[in-house]
């Protein structure tokens, strides 16, 4: 039984923009972040506040959130690795912020610099500030890691309860690499499922590097998962996993969706004409089948 809805989560303007090599303009990100507000979508993270030597493309996380036009109910987040970052959110307003950390202790080394572990005690200020600001933790490498291979479902259960535990509303698991299959993708929810996590509350993050996502998405709605990070042309990558293309891109999840009658408020002609936008600008194609076929206005 697939839900009825879907919450796309669109991840573009952070996980999509934060690996391009050249400097995208401020007013462009801005613009991207509009188009997509007026597309429907709901939830929009937007930009990171994270170490500027660690990801110079989000060195301009003040001003994208202070000059985006802001659609009332739509949730504009942030990602933030530490107090630092949370204090900045919090000072421009942000929806909600995000944690990430991995069930991987060498891909959050190179990520962030720190164990699983110590991740989770960088994160204190930001738990403790669950009461005033949503907070959404990430797990990335759940369907593998680049550094250690293979990771077990019990790892990445364990961090998804712990981020629960200390007040996470929702934990999206993240295919940082991309290498899942639906076969994984299966036996990792099954997993979740008997040790007691309530699928409402997760998210699922594929990257498409082995053109696996939509299929693992399509599996992970089966078992009643219907919240979806996608991004805008598929744009994408992580600067700390070498091969790691885009994100699934979301134009091709709601077309999927779509098809299946399943509502998710986001307009398709609106989302192709934000993935035109950017690739315009990126002067490339978009990574997504259905902005190749239909372009945008
Ligand atoms: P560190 O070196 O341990 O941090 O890095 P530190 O506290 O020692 O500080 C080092 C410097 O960074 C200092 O500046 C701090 O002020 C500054 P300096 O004194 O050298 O001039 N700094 C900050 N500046 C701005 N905002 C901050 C901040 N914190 C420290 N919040 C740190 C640790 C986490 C800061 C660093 O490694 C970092 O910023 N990493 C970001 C990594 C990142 O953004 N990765 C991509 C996002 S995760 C992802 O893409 C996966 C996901 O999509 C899911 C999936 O696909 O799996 C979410
Ligand atoms: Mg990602």
């Amino acid at each position: 039984q697939v839900p009825r809805k879907v919450r796309i989560v669109e991840v573009g303007p952070r996980d999509g923009l934060q690996n391009e090599k050249q400097v995208i303009p401020t007013d462009i990100k801005i613009g991207l972040v509009d188009g997509l507000s007026a597309s429907g979508l709901r939830s929009i993270e937007t930009t990171s506040f994270v170490s500027p030597k660690a990801v110079p493309q989000m060195g301009d996380a003040a001003e994208v959130m202070r000059r985006i036009n802001r659609v009332p109910g739509v949730s504009y987040s942030a990602l933030t690795p530490n107090a630092k970052g949370l204090e900045a959110a919090l000072a421009l307003n942000v929806s909600e912020v995000a944690v990430f950390t991995a069930a991987s202790d060498s891909f959050t080394q190179k990520n962030i610099q720190c164990s699983v572990d110590e991740s989770f005690d960088r994160f204190e200020a930001i738990f403790s500030a669950s009461s005033r600001v949503k907070v959404r933790g990430y797990v990335s490498c759940v369907l593998g890691c680049p550094y250690e291979g293979v990771i077990s479902p019990q790892r990445v259960v364990e961090v998804t309860k712990r981020l629960f535990d200390k007040g996470c509303y929702e934990v999206s698991l993240g295919d940082t690499i991309g290498v899942g299959t639906v076969g994984s993708t299966a036996r990792l929810l099954e997993e979740c499922v008997r040790s007691g996590i309530d699928l409402s509350r997760i998210a699922v993050h594929f990257h498409n590097t082995y053109g696996q996502a939509l299929a693992n998405i399509f599996c992970a709605l089966q078992f009643g998962v219907s919240v979806v990070d996608s991004s805008i042309a598929g744009l994408g990558g992580c600067p700390y996993a070498r091969g790691a293309s885009g994100n699934v891109a979301t134009e091709d999840v709601v077309y999927m969706l779509n098809g299946m009658g399943i509502e998710t408020g986001v307009d398709l002609q609106r989302l192709l004409e934000a993935g035109k936008y950017i690739c315009d600008h990126l002067q490339r194609q978009p990574s997504s089948g259905v902005g190749r076929a239909l372009g945008g206005k």
